[in-house]
C-alpha cells in the first residue's frame, strides 16, 4: 500500500464480511514490532499475537508457560505498530478457563491495556459460558478447535485431532455453541481437510485453518514457521515461503568475518 493511501481498518465485521463475500482470510503471528509493521504494510486481515510466543520467542517446548502479562506485553507493542490489520490476542492457559468471571476480566484486561480489537480462547463446551459473557459485553472473541495446544498434556502429543468419529462429531458441536455463544470466528487446528469442510460449512462464522485443508474460509501460520526462522519444526502444513534462518546465518557469518578482518566500518560507514 501506497504511504498516501489510508488503511481502512479491518474490523471483526470485515472479517465475517470476507465469509459471505466467499474472500479468503489470510491471518499470521506476530509479537513484535517490525514484525507486525512489516505484515501490516503487507495487506494481512488478522495479526495474531499468539501464545505460540511461549515457543517461538521464549524457547519455551509448550505453550503452557506464557503469562497473561507477558501477553499484554507483546499485544501492546504489536498494536503500535499495526495501521490496518485485526490485531487478536491469544487468551493465555489458565486465564479463562477457571470460570466466565475470570475470564471476562482478564479478557476486559486484554482490550483496555493493548487496545487490541479481540481475544482467542481454545475449546468448546467447557468454555462456552465464557464466550457468551465477553461477547455479550462487547469482547469480540475467536474459538478454537481441535489440536488446541494448550490440552497439549492431556491429549499426549501433537497428532491431528478429530480423525475418529465421537470427537469428529465434538468438534463440529463445538463449533456451532461457539457460534451461537456469539464467537466472530473460529480457528480449526490440525484435523481433517473433510472435517473443516463441513465444520465451515456449518457455520456463518468464518473459519481458520492449520492444517485444516483448503475449504476454511482463512487460513493462519506462525510467522516464523512459514519465514523458515524455525528451523527443527516442519509439520506437513507449514510451507516456507523463505529461508530465514539460513539468510541470518549467512550475514552474521559475513558481519563476524568482516569486523575480525578490519573490512567494517568503511571510511563512508564512519565519522
Ligand atoms: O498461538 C498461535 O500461534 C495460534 C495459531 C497457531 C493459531 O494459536
Amino acid at each position: 500500500m501506497k504511504e498516501t493511501e489510508k488503511a481502512k481498518r479491518v474490523t471483526t465485521r470485515t472479517i465475517l464480511e470476507m465469509k459471505a463475500k466467499n474472500e479468503k482470510i489470510a491471518a499470521l503471528t506476530a509479537y513484535d514490532a517490525i514484525t507486525a509493521k512489516v505484515l501490516d504494510e503487507s495487506g494481512i486481515d488478522i495479526i495474531l499475537v499468539g501464545d505460540s510466543l511461549s515457543n517461538v520467542f521464549q524457547g519455551n517446548e509448550t505453550t503452557i508457560p506464557v503469562t497473561l502479562d507477558e501477553m499484554v506485553y507483546h499485544a501492546k507493542i504489536v498494536v503500535r505498530a499495526v495501521k490496518r490489520a485485526l490485531v487478536v490476542v491469544d487468551m493465555p492457559f489458565m486465564s479463562y478457563q477457571v470460570d466466565a468471571e475470570e475470564a471476562l476480566r482478564n479478557a476486559g484486561r486484554i482490550l483496555k491495556e493493548t487496545a487490541a480489537s479481540a481475544v482467542k480462547v481454545e475449546g468448546g463446551q467447557a468454555i462456552a459460558e465464557s464466550v457468551r459473557r465477553m461477547t455479550e459485553v462487547g469482547i469480540p472473541v475467536m474459538g478454537h478447535l481441535g489440536l488446541t495446544p494448550q490440552s497439549i498434556n492431556k491429549f499426549g502429543g501433537y497428532k491431528p485431532r478429530g480423525e475418529e468419529k465421537t470427537e469428529a462429531s465434538r468438534i463440529l458441536a463445538d463449533a456451532k455453541l461457539l457460534e451461537s455463544a456469539g464467537a466472530f470466528s473460529i480457528v480449526l487446528e490440525k484435523i481433517p481437510a473433510q472435517l473443516a469442510a463441513k465444520v465451515t460449512k456449518s457455520v456463518k462464522v468464518p473459519t481458520i485453518g492449520i492444517g485444516a485443508g483448503e475449504s476454511c474460509d482463512g487460513q493462519i501460520l506462525v510467522y516464523a514457521d512459514m519465514l523458515g526462522l524455525t528451523q527443527d519444526f516442519k509439520p506437513r502444513f507449514v510451507r516456507h515461503y523463505a529461508n530465514m534462518a539460513e539468510e541470518m546465518h549467512n550475514a552474521f557469518v559475513r558481519y563476524i568475518d568482516e569486523v575480525k578482518k578490519g573490512k567494517f566500518p568503511s571510511k563512508e560507514e564512519s565519522y
